[in-house]
């Protein structure tokens, strides 16, 4: 049985500080909650000895379907309601390049899923790979698209397109047809495809959601993520022209990232709170060394309030290792660090 109180009627607000939770490997694994998640939900909305409410936002470095969808599925599996207003993943803060480029390739996830996303960002021409392979089933002689791939792609003759730029918005479901069509990209002239560069200095740039070399999904052990891919995209670049590769991440640890968060927190503390001014301290609770603790601890040392880190032991952190960033304090699990943070406020 639980054991903290119910909700009192009339809650109060505090204004004095606030959460921000990663997502997997510390509220979700492998699509099902933590199990101590919800009650730690509940714990922020009102159920506990102090009689307050605390506000928090969510920043997850995950991706692959928009934000409208995901809070859908995050509210289910957390039984409280999520709105996109305390929501950033991975892909959200690449909205603001849609601006600067005119064809994009978009890689990852599900079907169609992150072309509607670019599409939703206001990308104007979102090429996929699938449309790439429908013009020319060369390119990949161990891909052939199904069916249903078949039906969504859009052909065009790509080699009188040219692709400004390359974004990874989620997890690639192929990667060596991915790789090798984002390869053929960097190597040719100008994005056309086709074509092969003499230098192999005129292809666009690459921009990843996120940097994880690893994650935290159903299986016991941490799984190859993002990271891994663009490693391993670095690695045959350089095999194969011999030249250095450089590309982007988005998402933790970069400060950026929680520059967006901080915008996004103070927004949803006004719109949903009427509070005004900024917490004097964010906790934030996450799994992933490199990632949340990192970006955490840099960004602590630079925002004008306190932003404290959490590990917790849900995740990417194994016991008996020494993680490579160190938290203000480790905890066993997200409710132990909600419980955490109010008792230092007390
Ligand atoms: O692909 C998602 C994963 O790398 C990390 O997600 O919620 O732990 O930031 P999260
Ligand atoms: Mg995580």
């Amino acid at each position: 049985a639980p054991s903290t109180p119910s909700t009192p009627p009339e809650t109060l607000v505090t204004d004095k500080y606030a959460y921000a939770f990663d997502i997997d490997g510390v509220l979700i694994r492998g699509g099902k909650p933590i199990p101590e998640a919800i009650e730690a939900m509940k714990v922020l909305n009102g159920a506990n000895q102090y009689g307050i409410k605390v506000p928090y936002i969510f920043v997850t470095n995950g991706g692959g379907k928009t934000e409208q969808e995901r809070c859908v599925q995050l509210s289910q599996q957390l039984q409280i309601e999520v709105s996109p207003g305390q929501f950033i993943c991975g892909h959200t803060p690449m909205r603001e390049m849609a601006e600067r480029y005119n064809t994009v390739l978009v890689v990852g996830g599900e079907g169609e899923k992150c072309r509607q996303v670019a599409e939703g960002y206001g990308f104007k021409d979102v090429v996929t790979p699938g449309d790439i392979i429908k013009d020319n089933q060369d390119t990949t002689p161990f891909r052939k698209l199904t069916e249903e791939e078949y039906r969504h792609s859009r052909a065009r003759n790509f080699g009188e397109t040219e692709i400004e730029a390359i974004f990874v918005f989620a997890d690639s479901r192929d990667w060596a047809s991915d790789q090798q069509i984002i390869l053929d990209l960097l190597m040719s002239k100008n994005g056309r495809l086709g074509t092969r560069s003499e230098t192999f200095e005129e292809g666009p740039p690459v921009f990843f959601s996120h940097n994880d070399v690893v994650w935290s999904a159903s299986h016991d052990l941490t799984r190859i993520g993002m990271g891994a891919l663009r490693v391993s995209l670095e690695a045959m670049f350089k095999a194969v022209t011999g030249k250095d590769l450089k590309t982007t991440a988005f998402g933790k640890p970069q400060i950026g990232t929680f520059q967006f968060a901080t915008r996004l927190l103070q927004q949803w503390r006004k719109d949903t709170h009427s509070i005004d001014s900024p917490p004097d301290t964010v906790y934030f609770v996450g799994d992933t060394p490199e990632s949340d603790i990192r970006g955490t601890n840099e960004f602590d040392n630079c925002a004008e309030n306190n932003w404290y880190s959490i590990l917790v032991r849900t995740g990417v952190f194994q016991e008996g290792t020494k993680p490579r960033f160190t938290p203000r304090a480790t905890v066993d699990n997200v409710l132990e660090a909600v419980k955490h943070g109010m008792e230092r406020e007390y």
